[in-house]
């Protein structure tokens, strides 16, 4: 099973960059409502800062790689990075 993170952190000063901030917190529950419609053997968990608060909302998939300015709206472009699908065609 694939794992992903994403980053909900709140930064102490409102002007200072950071997920939650960017909607973070949504798209954490989004990506989970669309991994459980899709089927998909992805598990989604919420992070703590990753180190990347400018370049937010931040996503972290279990291989280490990073996906930077993540929304809702690249959700499909979003699974296809975390290689959700596997072999799997990606028409649900
Ligand atoms: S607040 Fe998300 S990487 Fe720092």
């Amino acid at each position: 099973m694939k794992k992903v993170f994403v980053c909900t952190n709140h930064r102490k000063f409102s002007d200072q960059p950071s997920c939650a901030a960017r909607g973070s917190e949504s798209l954490l529950d989004f990506l989970k409502s669309e991994v459980s419609l899709r089927d998909l053997d992805v598990e989604v968990e919420s992070s703590v800062c990753m180190g990347h608060c400018a370049k937010g909302p931040n996503i972290k998939i279990s291989d280490g790689d990073f996906i930077h300015g993540a929304n809702q709206d690249l959700v499909d472009e979003l699974l296809l990075k975390i290689d959700a699908y596997g072999n799997r065609p990606t028409l649900t």
